[in-house]
């Protein structure tokens, strides 16, 4: 077969199977993917993969068959990897006999596939979370580390707030190219694919919620990179935890609400703050989002609830996965609402969601985790999209302040005060 791409000595033989049938189908797929989009050549990856694929449906068998022929032929990632957060945690996110029903069968290869990934790299039993950028995490890519991830909130941070280069690869590819420890260099990874063709002027009169600013910029812009101003009016200059949690938030809604995978906030994100505005290109386009807009973009989302005046059932924080901070400021702000209230616990049925390895060390400060507990909040480590899912499931009246979760599920999305004053109320 005669490929377009430019390749080593090293990358033909691969193809031609001199290095086994299976490293060789683990190529082709790489290169034929990077051909479809243009890519001139394959680029070494500085950092691990990031894998989206974490549940084990049995539908997907020809992943499960793909990854025994993989671990049949000893091959693995050249570094140890992470992965999205698991679908199940049944000790925290309860379940009805008829929702476990539906779950066993939609992730009833979960424990095989759990196996399948440590097998060809899995970095280790607490790796599972989409946000696995943060500190007690530890895949935290480089400036200018080039990378192959999947999962679009990663993607989008890691590109914007970290200043690393990956597109918005698909599910198995990023596992692929984590194999032969290359990536096609197209988009994202070039200079020209890292330009602005898009300003966004904000002008609101406070700092607008994360969420709705990256749904509204998200729905404008689609898969565009927008370089953004007016914001550190607010955030201030360079990059406070505080920040990089907005980002967090605000990155994952325009990743999910449009399909963003780099954006860039001036005097803020470290390409932005290196380059300004010659990070935009000629002829861009400008959106000015202000208080009318955002308020227009919040009445915009469809109510997917079948009695829109449904007592709420459950709600969800976490999408994507809270950091630490986050979650010490959710157990604090849910304290002190209830403490106000004369109440000691929240009367939905409240769920936040991190990583494993942040709900060890918030567990370790066991004065702010018992508080939490006191509240009757549950903390866990799913992804409630995984949970949420499914004709059972998306039945029931959900709350959140995800727009990555309105998104995809039938969930109904409020502003953090508005949810905290539903959790505590009841209604
Ligand atoms: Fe993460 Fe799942 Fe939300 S992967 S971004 S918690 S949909």
């Amino acid at each position: 077969m005669k490929y377009k791409m430019e390749l080593t000595q090293e990358e033909r033989e691969i193809l031609e199977g001199k290095h086994g049938e299976t490293l060789q189908k683990v190529m082709k797929s790489v290169v034929l993917y990077g051909e479809t989009f243009g890519a001139r050549r394959l680029v070494n990856l500085d950092g691990p993969v990031h894998l989206v694929t974490s549940f084990g449906i049995p539908i997907l068998e020809p992943v499960f068959d793909m990854m025994d022929e993989l671990i049949r032929n000893g091959l693995e990632t050249e570094k140890k990897f992470t992965v999205d957060p698991r679908p199940l945690d049944y000790e925290n996110v309860k379940a009805n006999l008829i929702q476990k029903f539906v779950f066993k069968i939609m992730y009833g290869k979960q424990k095989e596939y759990e196996e399948q990934l440590k097998a060809v790299g899995l970095k280790d039993d607490k790796a599972f979370t989409c946000a696995c950028y943060l500190p007690e995490v530890g895949n935290i890519p480089k400036k200018g580390d080039v990378l192959a991830w999947a999962e679009s909130s990663a993607v989008v941070y890691a590109n914007s707030v970290l200043g690393a280069r990956t597109n918005r690869n698909s599910g198995i590819i990023e596992l692929l190219s984590g194999i032969i420890g290359k990536t096609p260099e197209f988009g994202l990874l070039t200079d020209e694919g890292r330009m602005a063709t898009w300003l966004i002027e904000v002008k609101t009169s406070r700092l607008p919620n994360a969420q709705v600013l990256g749904s509204a910029i998200g729905m404008k812009v689609v898969e565009d990179v927008p370089y953004i101003v007016g914001l550190d009016r607010f955030l201030g200059e360079g990059i406070s935890d505080d920040t990089s949690d907005y980002l967090k938030d605000m990155g994952a809604a325009s990743a999910s609400n449009g399909a963003v995978g780099l954006y860039h906030v001036e005097n803020i994100t470290p390409e932005a703050v290196e380059k300004g505005r010659e990070l935009l290109k000629e002829g861009y386009k400008t959106y000015v989002i202000d208080d009318a807009e955002i308020d227009r973009i919040i009445k915009s989302y469809p109510v997917m609830w079948k009695n829109e005046n449904a007592k709420p059932r459950l709600c969800f924080i976490g999408c994507p996965h809270l950091s630490l901070n986050q979650l010490y400021d959710w157990t604090d702000k849910i304290s002190r609402e209830l403490q106000k209230k004369g109440q000691s616990k929240v009367k939905i049925r409240t769920i936040l969601s991190a990583p494993p390895d942040v709900i060890e060390k918030f567990k370790k400060d066991n004065r702010a985790y018992e508080r939490l507990m006191s509240t009757g909040t549950k903390l866990t480590y799913i992804c409630p999209l995984m949970y949420m899912n499914n004709p059972i499931c998306s039945k029931q009246p959900v709350i959140t302040n995800s727009n990555k979760l309105r998104t995809y599920t039938t969930s109904r999305f409020y502003l953090d005060d508005e949810i905290l004053e539903k959790i505590v109320k009841g209604y």
